[in-house]
């Protein structure tokens, strides 16, 4: 296992970095936003396929958003009415006007520079958010560490918070298994181990429902394009143009996702009990690696429910002080095995 280290853009006079991670698999990470770059995966022929989208220069990961590949915090997707209380006390979180607050606010970690260090086979990359970041309690002490274990990608949150919080980060990565180049994922097959999902309203802030997947264009239970059922006539598909909802997952093991033209699988565990599938319905035509577009790329985001800070009977994000937090996912590569 090698980690390697070499300089990839200045951002406002901030040296980053990008980090390289060779297994069976190749996983670049950048120092701004603690950021999956890319992941390069040998396909069926053996021929290398980078299937993590991305924008190539620190202005354009900024200012083009999307949040791609990022470390997101300190809360990962919305946050109703944009504020929350926590032991008796009101927080009122930033947001955009007549929307929620969004994967942490305007500057989450998405947009932070992190420190890094080569931690055994990883590397750790590390961030201080002080007291009343994006209107958040507590000085958070928080690391995220990537390591490549084979063709798995591991990636560790840990955190510590010198008073109460909330906390529930997540990562970022828009895949496409055809490649990151390929332009669309709509023919990439999806399996989702969730037999509920949690409809959302206009806000796209989970209505407190536990629904039910079943005859829905949501049920991802059996494998199936996502591009099937994507435009069915849906009143939760369409609050979200397609898929960008949070599943409520059976097990550890979240998801597989296929590609026929790679044979390229990914699968994701995670120690979470949500994750957002969400089918990149608002990337918009921008340049990064290559062209991207409507539906580029995916993105399996494992988390605590959206807005669990507001819905009691969700899993609560509460971090209380002193106390550490740790949660894991992976995302797993292989080649579908021909049938026999
Ligand atoms: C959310 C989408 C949002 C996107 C921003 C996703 O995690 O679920 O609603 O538009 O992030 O890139």
């Amino acid at each position: 296992m090698m980690v390697q280290k070499e300089y990839f853009d200045t951002y406002r006079g901030t040296d980053i970095f990008k980090y390289t991670l060779q297994g069976d698999i190749t996983v670049s990470v950048l120092t701004l936003g603690a950021r999956v770059y890319s992941i390069i995966v040998p396909d069926k022929n053996g021929r290398p396929v980078d299937v993590a989208l991305n924008y190539t220069n620190a202005e354009d990961i900024v200012q083009k958003s999307s949040y791609m590949g990022a470390t997101v915090g300190r809360f990962g997707n919305r946050i109703g009415n944009s504020c929350f209380t926590l032991n008796g006390k009101t927080y009122h979180l930033p947001h955009a006007e007549g929307k929620a607050h969004l994967h942490g606010g305007f500057c989450g970690f998405d947009k932070k520079v992190f420190d890094a260090e080569i931690d055994g086979d990883g590397v750790r990359m590390h961030y201080v958010s002080a007291d009343g970041e994006e209107g958040y309690p507590g000085t958070l002490d928080f690391s995220v560490k990537f390591t490549v274990v084979g063709s798995t990608l591991e990636i560790e949150y840990s955190a510590e918070s010198d008073a109460d919080t909330v906390f529930n980060p997540t990562n970022h990565s828009y895949f496409n298994l055809n490649g990151q180049d390929d332009g669309s994922i709509l023919d990439n097959v999806m399996q989702i181990n969730a037999d509920y999902y949690l409809p959302t309203d206009r806000m796209q802030i989970p209505t407190g429902e536990i629904k039910s997947v079943e005859h829905t264009p949501l049920d991802f239970r059996t494998p199936k394009a996502i591009g099937r059922d994507i435009d069915a006539d849906d009143a939760d598909l369409k609050i979200g143009s397609g898929y960008d909802h949070n599943y409520c997952l059976n097990d550890r093991h979240a998801a597989t996702a296929y590609s026929e033209k790679t044979g390229i699988v990914m699968e994701c565990f995670t120690d979470r009990p949500g994750v957002q599938f969400y089918s990149g319905n608002f990337i918009a035509a921008q340049t990064g690696k290559s062209l991207y577009g409507r539906r580029a790329g995916f993105c399996l985001e494992t988390q605590l429910y959206p807005d669990c800070v507001n819905k009691p009977d969700f899993a609560s994000p509460v971090l209380r002080q002193g106390e550490k937090f740790y949660s894991k996912t992976a995302y797993r590569f292989s080649l579908k095995k021909p049938l026999a």
